[in-house]
């Protein structure tokens, strides 16, 4: 039995009240907080940097951060979510001019790394550096927004990359972003996936009048 993990993105959350949502959301039994960077460029969304990570940290939040980082380029900002106090940190491959030198940057400032592949980009990035990582994270959605259908097409590549993770004989997680449901999780979590993010699965039972609003739901994943 794997050691599953649900990661819900703040992407969802109510920015104006983060920090009380992500308490609420750790206190319903999240383990991970999944933390999405996009910066118009890379991806066409602009949302949040290392500053709110920080002030995460500051509010008193000591789960592990995950920084999904939909940015180009990389290597800037992942010294600064290294200082912020992330715990994962995942880039696209192809978003990095050296992949390799950006996953070890990571790995030399104490925080685990990961590679985020997009529904068309191909697993051979996995070829050379599988000692370098820490996390495996496909998208089953076009990188952006949040509130996607999930593409069917995933479950096989979920499939192969559970193949090469379980060949290399080493501690990566396998994560999945974007359309994760409650109805869709027991497929996705035979097909390989221990560690799943989701958004407005979550967040969309907020409710600020019940302090437990998130409990419902983190019981249903
Ligand atoms: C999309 C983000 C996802 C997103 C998932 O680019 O990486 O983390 O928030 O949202 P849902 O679960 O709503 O598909
Ligand atoms: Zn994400």
């Amino acid at each position: 039995m794997r050691d599953f993990k649900i990661a819900p993105s703040i992407l969802s959350a109510d920015f104006a009240r983060l920090g009380q949502e992500v308490d609420d959301v750790l206190a319903s039994g999240a383990d991970i907080v999944h933390f999405d960077v996009m910066d118009n460029h890379y991806v066409p969304n602009l949302t949040i940097g290392p500053m709110v990570c920080e002030a995460l940290r500051k509010h008193g939040v000591t789960a592990p951060i995950d920084a999904h980082l939909m940015v180009k380029p990389v290597d800037d900002l992942i010294r600064q979510f290294i200082d912020a106090g992330a715990t994962y940190i995942t880039f696209h491959p192809e978003a990095s001019d050296h992949i390799d030198r950006s996953l070890q940057l990571i790995r030399d400032g104490g925080c685990q790394a990961g590679l985020v592949f997009n529904p068309a980009t191909p697993l051979h990035y996995l070829d050379y550096v599988m000692d370098k990582l820490d996390m495996v994270l496909l998208m089953s959605v076009n990188p952006g927004f949040g509130g996607q259908s999930f593409i069917p097409g995933t479950l096989d590549k979920l499939r192969e990359a559970r193949q090469r993770i379980d060949a290399s004989g080493r501690d990566i997680r396998l994560e999945i972003d974007g359309g994760v449901k409650v109805d869709n999780i027991a497929e996705i979590a035979r097909a390989g996936a221990d560690t799943f993010v989701a958004g407005s699965a979550v967040f969309k039972a907020r409710s600020n009048d019940d302090p437990h609003h998130y409990d419902s739901v983190m019981q249903a994943f």
